[in-house]
């Protein structure tokens, strides 16, 4: 079956997506000193004037994009994406459109320090771009915006010429993909196209999608765009839940990426500490990873920009056991192969990888790999795990194992877990397996 759907489609420029599975994503603006989510300013109904006052006390004295990208690195990513803007609407990059930014107000372009940072490391450059602009006076109200509630927004929203802000927001992305070099990755962030409380969404034609697409595609031929313009573009975006399958549309896989949050927040949210462990975290990018996506992990720099210890301490046991297991993520995706209970399987060619959530006693039996497998080891220290088949005709009875369906491959493992978080097994398949 062929497609024409371009999440399903792949080139050499989306090869690097394809293979890198593990991405940075940074959420730094205004709200980032407020501290309190970056929808703060949806959440509190902040009027513009107020809000704008951040930009006053907004001092990112701390934020080093070297030291972001540095510890990107470390952590095994191989890609970054930063907030631009967000939907407060304050840029990090030099504009002629608007004043509000962090060069005339922190005499700083932090999206300028950010690619030259990245591409110091050897990443690969990402750029996020909201949409919604809540500062934009042409920017019509509607159910996601501060003044939904009020009682002159409706008419207000009648002197507003939204076409202008199209406008505006089609020239700073032209600005975004000429000014910066190379950017590899653009995620737009977000359509909305439904009515709800009696306020009219948006969607493709009010960003004017297809002519804003084309325009990336001309700036920047070969880069990678998300499916948020609200028309079908290199990948998928699920946000804050893990799919349960490979994506597909139409019946066919197409590239994707979960995005996810340390604590449920984009931006830094100081007294949020709901914080995923960082079991559940690597747990959630091997389960990515099983199932063909990539995972952009997000941190939300502090008021001043530096990444917060609990976060700089995730990055690290990221960086450990990636330094370790990289080899069963990076280049990595699903299996055909059927993995027991509490465990995924990622493949790359004949390499065959089982992350075990939750260490059995004794055993794993693995059914359909019975002579399938010349070698099993754990990949935290390469040591070797000894494997059997048992004679599915033989009841299981005293100490004699069986019971086991035909085909069924028996690792023997130690009683006690490797020392590693999340401890993964590699089969090398004979070739004809794969
Ligand atoms: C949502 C939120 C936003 C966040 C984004 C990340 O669309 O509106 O705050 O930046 O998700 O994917």
């Amino acid at each position: 079956m062929s497609t024409h759907h371009p999440a399903a489609q792949h080139h050499p420029h989306t090869e690097w997506f394809d293979t890198a599975r593990l991405g940075l994503f940074v959420h730094f603006g205004l709200y980032s000193v407020a501290a309190r989510h970056e929808w703060v300013m949806w959440y509190e109904k902040t009027p513009v004037n107020e809000y704008e006052q951040y930009a006053e006390f907004f001092d990112p004295d701390l934020f080093d994009a070297r030291e972001i990208a540095k510890h990107a690195r470390e952590a095994g990513m191989t890609y970054a994406v930063l907030t631009t803007k967000h939907h407060d609407g304050f840029c990090l990059f030099d504009t002629a459109h608007t004043s509000y930014n962090s060069v005339q107000h922190q005499g700083r372009d932090l999206v300028a320090e950010w690619c030259k940072a990245l591409r110091a490391e050897g990443l690969k450059v990402g750029l996020y771009y909201s949409l919604l602009d809540w500062h934009h006076t042409d920017f019509t109200v509607d159910f996601n915006h501060p003044r939904r509630d009020d009682p002159t927004a409706r008419d207000d929203n009648a002197t507003k010429d939204f076409s202008r802000y199209r406008d505006y927001l089609h020239a700073q992305v032209r600005e975004l993909l000429t000014n910066y070099g190379t950017i590899d990755y653009l995620f737009f962030d977000f359509s909305y196209p439904r009515v709800e409380d009696g306020w009219e969404g948006k969607g493709r034609d009010d960003w004017g999608s297809v002519e804003l697409e084309r325009l990336c595609r001309e700036l920047q031929p070969t880069i990678i765009m998300n499916d948020r313009l609200d028309i079908p573009s290199d990948l998928v975006t699920p946000e804050q839940y893990q799919p349960t399958s490979p994506m597909t549309i139409d019946g066919e896989p197409v590239r994707w990426e979960a995005c996810q949050t340390l604590n449920g927040s984009w931006g830094y949210d100081r007294d949020n500490t709901s914080f995923k462990p960082i079991s559940m975290i690597l747990r959630m990018l091997a389960d990515t990873v099983s199932k063909n996506g990539n995972l952009l992990l997000n941190i939300g720099p502090d008021g001043r920009g530096a990444i917060t210890a609990h976060d700089r301490r995730i990055l690290q046991q990221v960086g450990e056991w990636m330094r370790l297991h990289a080899r069963a993520i990076v280049g990595a995706g699903a299996s055909s192969f059927t993995p027991p209970p509490n465990t995924v399987y990622t493949q790359r060619g004949n390499r065959l990888y089982l992350h075990v959530f939750d260490w059995p006693f004794g055993h794993l039996h693995l059914p359909g790999l019975a002579g399938k497998v010349r070698f099993a080891r754990l990949l935290n220290d390469g040591s070797e795990l000894r494997m059997d088949v048992h004679d599915p005709n033989k009841e299981a009875f005293a100490t004699r194992m069986g019971g086991q369906p035909e085909g069924t491959l028996t690792l023997t493992l130690p009683t006690r877990a490797p020392e590693t978080i999340l401890p993964v097994i590699e089969l090398i398949l004979s070739e004809d397996s794969k």
